[in-house]
C-alpha cells in the first residue's frame, strides 16, 4: 500500500491554524470595537474575558476557578507589569509547565528569575543580534526565501515564508545543524506543548497528554544536539555557545540544564514571529498608501514594524496573580486573584494613543506593550524585531505587491495568538 506522506510544512500550518482555532473561541474575528465598548463602560472588569469566549486564558489555563479580573487600560497594565513583587508570574506556568518539567522563565518570580534570566541575556542583547543582520537573517532570508519566491509572481506569505523564515533563522542562531527535518519535528512540538491548555475538557484530554510526550520529545532531540555541539569543542558566538561557557558561581551549566533552556526558549521562539509577519502584512497590504510610504522611504522600516505590532499585536494577553490585596484602578483586589491583562486593548486605548485605530507610522510612540514590560519583557524581542525588519524591506521589492483577488480576504483572528489563516498575494514579474 502506499504510503500517504503529510508535507512537513503542511503539517506545520495544519498545527498553526489548531492553536489559531483554540484562541479565536467565539470571540468576533475583529475584537476592537468590543474592547472599546468596554474600556469606555468598565476598564476594571470582573471575569476573564479570554474564559468568556471559551478561549484558554493563562489567568487560570487549568480551569480551576482561580477569580479573575481583566484590566483594559494601558495605565493599568503598565502599572502592572512593572511591579513584579505585588503581580506575580507563576500561574503562566500551570497550562504546560509540566510538559516541560516547569522549566519556563515566563512563569518564574523574583530572584529566580532575575538569576536565570541575566544567565541566557546576553546573546539576546541587541547590538548581539543587530551584528545577525548582514551575517545570518538577510542570507537565510535572501537565499533560501525571497530568490525562490520571487519568479514566481505570487505566494502565501504565511506558509511560504511567515511561517518558516523566523524558525530556520532561529535554529542556526541556537547552533543547530541544518536538517529540514529537525527543524519541522521541533517546530511542531512545540506548538503541542502551547496547544495543551483547552476550554472543552474533552479536548484537553487529548492535548494535555500530547504535550507531556511532545516536550520529552523536544528534550530527548535537544540533548543529543548539545551533547554533539560539546564534543566538537568549537565554540561559536551562537546561543549553545554562550550557554557553554556562561558562568554561574564558578560552574558552567550541564548538558542537561543546556537542553532543557533550549526547549524552553524554542516554545516561544517560532510562531509569535510568524503572527506578527503576518500581521504586519495584512495591515500594510490594507492600507496601501501607508504601504507606498514605507516603500518609498525605508527608514520607515522599524516604525511599520512597531506601528503594526502595536495596531494588531499577536500577544493579546497575558496574566498575573496578586501577591497580597491589592489596588487597581481604584478597584481593590483580594491577594490570589489573577488579572488577565489585555495588551490588544490597552494598545488601542485613546488616552495614550492618538486615533488608535489609524496605522499611522509618523505617530508619537509610546513603549509598546506588544512584547510585554518590565523584567519578563520578550527577551527575544531583538531577535523578533530584526527579523521582521528585514522581511519587510525584502517585500517591499516586490514589484505592486497586493492580495491575490483569486483567495478570500485574509483575516485575523484570535484574542491571543492573533493571525490570518493565509496571506495569498500577487507581485509583478
Ligand atoms: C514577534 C515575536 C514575539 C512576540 C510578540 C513575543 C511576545 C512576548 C511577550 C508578550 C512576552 C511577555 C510575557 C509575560 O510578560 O508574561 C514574552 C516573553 C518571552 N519571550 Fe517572546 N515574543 C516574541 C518572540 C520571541 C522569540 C523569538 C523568543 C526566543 C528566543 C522569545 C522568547 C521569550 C521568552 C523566553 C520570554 C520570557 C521572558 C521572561 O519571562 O523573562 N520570544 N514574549
Amino acid at each position: 500500500m502506499d504510503q500517504i506522506t503529510v508535507d512537513p510544512l503542511d503539517r506545520m500550518v495544519s498545527d498553526y491554524t489548531l492553536v489559531t482555532n483554540g484562541y479565536s473561541g467565539n470571540a468576533p474575528a475583529n475584537p476592537y470595537p468590543m474592547f472599546e465598548e468596554q474600556r469606555a463602560r468598565c476598564p476594571v472588569m470582573h471575569g476573564d474575558l479570554l474564559k468568556q469566549h471559551s478561549i484558554p486564558s493563562m489567568a487560570d489555563y487549568m480551569m480551576t476557578g482561580r477569580p479573575t479580573i481583566t484590566l483594559l487600560r494601558y495605565k493599568d497594565i503598565h502599572a502592572v507589569l512593572m511591579d513584579p513583587e505585588n503581580w506575580q508570574s507563576y500561574i503562566v506556568g500551570d497550562g504546560f509547565g509540566a510538559a516541560v518539567d516547569n522549566m519556563l522563565l515566563t512563569a518564574m518570580d523574583g530572584e529566580e528569575h532575575d538569576h536565570i534570566r541575566a544567565l541566557l541575556q546576553r546573546p539576546f542583547i541587541r547590538s548581539e543580534i543587530r551584528k545577525l543582520i548582514d551575517t545570518l537573517i538577510k542570507p537565510v532570508l535572501m537565499q533560501e526565501f525571497i530568490e525562490e519566491l520571487r519568479p514566481r509572481g505570487k505566494a502565501d506569505l504565511l506558509r511560504d515564508l511567515a511561517l518558516p523564515f523566523p524558525i530556520r533563522a532561529m535554529y542556526q542562531y541556537f547552533g543547530f545543524p541544518h536538517d529540514k527535518d529537525l527543524l519541522q519535528n521541533l517546530a511542531s512540538w512545540a506548538i503541542q506543548v502551547v496547544a495543551a491548555p483547552q476550554t472543552d475538557p474533552a479536548v484537553a484530554a487529548i492535548t494535555i497528554p500530547q504535550s507531556m510526550v511532545a516536550g520529552q520529545a523536544m528534550y530527548d532531540t535537544v540533548l543529543p544536539i548539545v551533547q554533539a555541539y560539546r564534543q566538537r569543542g568549537d565554540m561559536r558566538a551562537d546561543i549553545l555557545g554562550h550557554m557553554m561557557q556562561v558562568n554561574d558561581d564558578g560552574r558552567t551549566f550541564s548538558d542537561e540544564q543546556i537542553a532543557a533552556f533550549i526547549r524552553m526558549l524554542l516554545l516561544a521562539a517560532g510562531e509569535t514571529t510568524t503572527r506578527s509577519i503576518a500581521n504586519m502584512m495584512v495591515q500594510l497590504l490594507e492600507n496601501p498608501d501607508v504601504l507606498e510610504e514605507v516603500r518609498a522611504d525605508r527608514t520607515l522600516v522599524p516604525k511599520a514594524v512597531i506601528e503594526t505590532m502595536r495596531r494588531d499585536p499577536t500577544a493579546g494577553a497575558v496574566a498575573r496573580v496578586a501577591a497580597k490585596d491589592m489596588e487597581i484602578g481604584g478597584n481593590a483586589v483580594a491577594k490570589g486573584t489573577a488579572v488577565l491583562l489585555s495588551i490588544a486593548s490597552a494598545n488601542r486605548d485613546p488616552e495614550v494613543y492618538e486615533d488608535p485605530d489609524r496605522l499611522w507610522l509618523k505617530r508619537p510612540m509610546r513603549p509598546l506593550l506588544s512584547f510585554g514590560f518590565g523584567p519578563h519583557m520578550c527577551i527575544g524581542m531583538h531577535m523578533a524585531l530584526a527579523e521582521m525588519e528585514v522581511a519587510l524591506d525584502a517585500m517591499l521589492d516586490l514589484p505592486n505587491l497586493r492580495f491575490d483577488p483569486a483567495f478570500p480576504h485574509p483575516q485575523i483572528r484570535g484574542l491571543n495568538m492573533r493571525g490570518p489563516d493565509a496571506v495569498p498575494v500577487l507581485w509583478d514579474v
